[in-house]
């Protein structure tokens, strides 16, 4: 544990717990770019299971995840739908312009969550001179969105809708687990009608490297095909996956904790009058928007709220970001709300 941590600038910060270290000591482990890691292979299956999906791969990040599954979904030229604020346009460097040749349509959907009306208006008929409509991009839960939960039926509307069209669908599922949490709903049901699904280790779930992608036998079969092409294949995984199935073992009830922090954040912030407006928070992340007469904007409040020792994120000018993760307790939300009155009283 990351101990007398203040730090919300993301669920990524956390650090292996001992009890997680020591889970993999004398793990089984094996070269897993040859199938032969038995620990990997049993992380894949149980995701694979979790999604409802045929099949799974481990991969070292989230955002290789996202670029292998557009690399399989599209070719050249294709055109992706999803929402502005998702992470594969502004957290991607633009992978999937570079690596896929792939362009995106964005919608400007309320919390990053669009409809099945956004995906029939931006489907592209086939013609001799338009780029084709290939993929959709889900993003649950989504991230600028401030941690919002795509409702079980919107999000099986936008998949059903691009099914019909025949359009591939592809979940960052990212923070899927929070959802799933928070709602009681299965991450199978949020993933059903999608082509493909990953979830991560190294944020609510507390690992240090992992996340893993899934989707039908031939889907991860191409997959592979980009792993190693990419320099993702790697050999003696077992030492990463056996934290990986620790935490979900040991680490997913325990997201709800992350959810009430975060609540007790939003209560707090909605009342300060350095921010206009808080998103409601669903899940761990929180999102608020600096108020004009604050006195200071997002990057100047964040660097004040640094001193004090409380690392937060600016996006952009005028958004704070706050995420609650299982190094986050509630120590560590005193001292935020300390530290953001500081910063209101000087105002
Ligand atoms: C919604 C979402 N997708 C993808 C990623 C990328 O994951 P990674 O950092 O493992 O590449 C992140 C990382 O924060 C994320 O929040």
């Amino acid at each position: 544990m990351n101990t007398g941590c203040a730090d919300f600038y993301s669920d990524t910060q956390t650090l292996p717990s001992r009890a997680m270290l020591e889970s993999v000591v004398g793990v089984r482990t094996g070269d897993e770019r040859h199938g032969a890691c038995p620990t990997t292979n049993e992380l894949c299956e149980r995701v694979a299971d979790l999604f409802g999906m045929e099949d799974a791969v481990f991969l070292p990040s989230g955002s290789m995840c996202n670029q292998i599954a557009i690399a399989v979904h599209t070719r050249p030229g294709d055109e992706i739908i999803c929402s502005r604020e998702s992470h594969i346009v502004f957290a991607e460097c633009g992978g999937l312009a570079k690596l896929s040749g792939a362009m995106v349509s964005v919608i400007d959907a309320d919390r990053g969550l669009f409809a099945a009306d956004d995906v029939s208006r931006l489907y592209r008929r086939p013609s001799s001179f338009s780029p084709r409509t290939r993929l959709v991009v889900t993003e649950q839960t989504s991230n600028l969105g401030g941690g919002a939960i795509w409702p079980l039926d919107q999000i099986q509307a936008v998949s059903r809708t691009a099914a019909n069209l025949g359009l591939s669908v592809h979940m960052d599922g990212a923070r899927v687990l929070n959802a799933a949490v928070a709602t009681g709903i299965s991450v199978s049901d949020y993933a059903s009608m999608h082509d493909s699904a990953w979830l991560a280790f190294t944020k609510g779930l507390g690992c240090p490297v992992g996340a893993v992608l899934a989707g039908s036998r031939d889907f991860i079969r191409e997959a592979w095909h980009f792993k190693r092409m990419f320099g993702g294949a790697m050999r003696q995984t077992g030492v990463l996956t056996g934290m990986c199935l620790y935490a979900l073992d040991h680490h997913v009830e325990r997201l709800s904790e992350d959810h009430a922090r975060a609540k007790r954040i939003e209560t707090f912030l909605s009342g300060c009058e350095l921010f206009s407006r808080v998103l409601p928070v669903d899940t761990n992340i929180v999102l608020a928007e600096i108020s004009a007469d604050a006195g200071l904007n997002a990057p100047e409040l964040r660097d004040f709220l640094a001193k004090k020792n409380v690392q937060v994120m600016a996006v952009g000018r005028d958004r704070l970001r706050m995420i609650t993760h299982l190094d986050s307790d509630d120590m560590a939300v005193d001292r935020l709300f300390e530290a953001m009155e500081t910063a209101e009283s000087l105002k």
